[in-house]
């Protein structure tokens, strides 16, 4: 951490700065330097996408450095955190190296993937990060979007919701859009009053066809009985429909191209002006959250709902087969 007169700026590298599928690791890097933080490296895979990644960050201002190692990395460029970008089936690896190094991580949602028990592996390193009280949070921005729907629908604040439905538009088919998307719905639910502390039961698909672009997964809270209903539609490219609607309120989000501004609009009525409800990108929310939480340099440990958040999507996705 590099420390100028009252500015303390924490230095965080980036596994996976270019999008070869739906990666995000070049606009964590701006949301990274936007907050504050400064991003002298990044790991690739190969020296030629390395390359290819420094220039990815060129064109938002950033001159980082690319590494095929996080040794090599850090041997050269010190950092106190790292952002976890790559395929879900490499967290697990690139979460205990970061540990092993003392660094915080922000990790992509789901938190790890891939191996035998997830869920049992995910909770394992939690652990870790927890004995050594490091700072471990995972990129989960849907969370961030309920201001702006009680803004849209005051009515829905501060109460226990009885039904909650979300929309989303993976890009794959099958399973896959189950373990690319449940992390959403569920960080917002474990956010909402009631969540689902107690697990819950009644689960069941639309549909178990493996290559299915449609698929409704259904659920209650065991406790309160709260109902839920994710509906995934397979979207091959952008823009990718999302909405969500607690109590039968819906709202739709909306994301204006090329700039990306995003709104959310009352899924029920006609649209007019004031109808929609600006917010900021939820990633760089989280992202400077993390950072925030970077600059305290106090005891940090593990956010709590990762497990729970982790063994949902386990289950669900063991469930669907
Ligand atoms: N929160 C959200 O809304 C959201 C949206 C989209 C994606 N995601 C998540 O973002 C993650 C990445 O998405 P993706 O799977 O589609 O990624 P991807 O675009 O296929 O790849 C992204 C980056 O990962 C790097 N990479 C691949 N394998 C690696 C390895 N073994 N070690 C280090 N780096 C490696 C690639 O490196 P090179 O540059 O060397 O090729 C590339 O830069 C997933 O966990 C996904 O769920 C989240």
């Amino acid at each position: 951490m590099r420390d100028g007169p009252g500015v303390t700026a924490p230095r965080v590298a980036v596994v996976g700065v270019r999008r070869v599928r739906q990666g995000l690791g070049e606009h964590f890097a701006r949301w990274l330097v936007a907050a504050g933080a400064e991003v002298p490296a990044f790991v690739a895979r190969t020296p030629e996408s390395a390359d290819e990644g420094r220039r990815v960050l060129a064109r938002h201002g950033i001159d980082a450095r690319g590494f095929t190692s996080l040794d090599a990395l850090l041997a050269a460029e010190p950092v106190d955190a790292l952002v976890i970008a790559s395929p879900a089936e490499t967290h697990a690896v690139w979460l205990r190296t970061a540990c092993a190094a003392g660094l915080g991580v922000l990790c992509e949602k789901p938190f790890v993937w891939g191996g035998a028990d997830p869920a049992r592996e995910g909770a394992a390193i939690v652990e870790e990060f927890s004995a050594r009280r490091l700072l471990l949070r995972e990129h989960c921005q849907w969370p961030r979007v309920l201001s702006a729907f009680f803004a849209l629908h005051p009515q829905a604040a501060g109460r226990a919701p009885s039904a909650f439905e979300m929309e989303l538009a993976p890009s794959g088919r099958g399973r896959s859009m189950i373990v690319d998307s449940l992390s959403h719905p569920v960080s917002v639910l474990q956010a909402l009053p009631g969540g689902l502390g107690g697990g819950i039961s009644g689960l069941s698909f639309s549909t178990r066809d493996p290559d299915a672009a449609a698929i409704d997964v259904s659920f209650r809270a065991r406790e309160g009985g709260l109902a839920v209903v994710v509906r995934l539609r397979s979207v091959p490219g952008q823009p990718r429909p999302a909405a969500m609607a607690i109590d039968g309120l819906r709202a739709d989000r909306e994301v204006e191209l090329p700039s990306y501004r995003m709104s959310l609009r009352d899924g029920a009525r006609t649209v007019r002006l004031g109808d929609h409800v600006p917010f900021g990108d939820p990633m760089g929310a989280e992202v400077a959250a993390f950072v925030a939480a970077l600059r305290t340099r106090g005891p940090a440990g593990a956010d709590p709902g990762i497990v729970p958040r982790l063994r949902l999507l386990a289950e669900i996705a063991a469930a669907f087969g």
